[in-house]
């Protein structure tokens, strides 16, 4: 038995307006500065003040938050109490958003101990709106939440099943201008998304469609976003995108780019979006190797011919050739990583890997021996033959 989860997602032009219906008393705002100050928070509590709720902002999380941010974001929540809560922005926002809603109904829990096996009672005094700022990693419409402890330099990988939102809002307004980078950036990570979703050993009928779909639209209009960053139909198609691989793989898990790139953004703080779409031709080789079926429906959805043992090859070129079209780096040593920062970092890399939740739903496991093996292509940009 398998759920297939979801918020109600409202989506396309004007779907912003969607919050001057919402029946309430008091919503929370869990965002950043730079969105304050480009006026995006204004376009949301604009309209909750109009839908007649008390709003309070708190615009202090950092890209790939902390346990402490989340901790103290908590804290603001419990003094306002809020019947609603507002995640506006990339991952690192709705994420934080997610772990604070679970601490505000649960003062005596902490953020790591949010897991899908224990019964969390959400909902006893608050419901979710996420609204996604970027169009990358689909938080909006997954329970999963990642958290950073700065500590150990690792992600956590938590999040239970009742952390879906009740409403994804999903208005291409909030991307129009998203920088060229953190589009590239987030673009990578929706297309992670949506091939670890289909190859992942948890496929599903559920996800497949919504997967393909996701690479397509990332295929077909990610250049057109990065480099032609004023063109709408590539943003709304982008924000879809997002969201779509967001479901896709929210529901059939993610798998070792997400574990081995996770990693990459502890150590080395390289973007999310950036790390596991760096790492993904590279799993998509080693993983081919021994499962090749899936990507074979990937190359055929995408009309790119060849053998079934071709095609993870043919897709792993086919992805570096839009890395490059978006001038993202081919390998850690594009992205600046030397010699001897890789060399110094390896062991916690391979830790911090084999210790993620999401290694388990590879198709094909890697080994510690593998997993360094793996890093050193990844460093130097040699394609995956064992
Ligand atoms: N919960 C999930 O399912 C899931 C999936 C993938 C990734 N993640 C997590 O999400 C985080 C990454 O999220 P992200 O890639 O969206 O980036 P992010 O949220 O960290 O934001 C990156 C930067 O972009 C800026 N930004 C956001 N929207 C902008 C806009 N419209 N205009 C200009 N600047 C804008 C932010 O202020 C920030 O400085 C990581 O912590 C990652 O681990 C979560």
């Amino acid at each position: 038995m398998w759920y297939f989860n979801s918020p109600l997602v409202v989506f396309g032009e004007d779907a912003l307006n969607e919050l001057v219906a919402i029946q309430g008393h008091r919503a929370f705002v869990v965002t950043d500065s730079t969105l304050l100050k480009l006026g995006h928070v204004d376009r949301v509590t604009a309209r909750l003040k109009e839908a007649g709720l008390e709003v309070r902002v708190f615009a202090e999380v950092e890209p790939d938050p902390s346990l402490e941010t989340v901790k103290r974001g908590a804290a603001q929540m419990a003094d306002f109490g809020p019947d609603w809560i507002v995640g506006l922005g990339g991952g690192s926002c709705m994420d934080a958003a997610k772990a604070m809603w679970v601490l505000y109904e649960h003062p005596e829990m902490v953020p790591e101990e949010i897991n899908p096996v224990v019964p969390l009672v959400l909902r006893q005094k608050a419901r979710l709106i996420t609204i996604p700022t970027t169009s990358g990693t689909g938080a909006e419409a997954t329970w999963a939440i990642i958290l950073t402890d700065t500590a150990e330099n690792r992600k956590l990988a938590l999040g239970s099943r009742e952390n879906m939102a009740d409403i994804a809002i999903v208005d291409p307004v909030f991307v129009a201008a998203l920088p060229p980078q953190v589009t590239a950036d987030t673009g990578m990570d929706v297309l992670t998304h949506a091939v670890e979703g289909y190859t992942t050993s948890w496929h599903n009928d559920f996800c497949d469609g919504l997967c393909l779909k996701a690479i397509q639209l990332v295929m077909d209009y990610l250049p057109r976003a990065v480099l032609v960053g004023t063109d709408p139909e590539a943003r709304e198609r982008m924000h879809n995108a997002a969201t779509i691989a967001g479901l896709g793989f929210g529901n059939a898990l993610a798998a070792m780019a997400h574990a081995m790139g996770h990693s990459l953004g502890a150590v080395f703080h390289t973007p999310h979006g950036r790390a596991v779409g760096l790492v993904l031709p590279y799993t998509v080789e080693f993983t081919g190797l021994t499962a090749p079926d899936r990507y074979a429906d990937i190359v055929r959805f995408l009309g790119l011919g060849g053998s079934v043992a071709d095609a993870p090859r043919l897709l792993a070129e086919r992805i570096r050739s839009l890395a490059r079209e978006i001038r993202q780096p081919l390998s850690l040593q594009d992205a600046g990583i030397t010699r001897t920062q890789f060399e110094a970092a390896l062991p916690k890399l391979v830790q911090n890997a084999e210790n993620d939740a999401t290694l388990v739903a590879s198709a094909r496991i890697p080994d510690s021996g593998e997993l360094s093996r793996l890093y050193a292509c990844v460093m130097e940009g040699r394609a995956v033959d064992f």
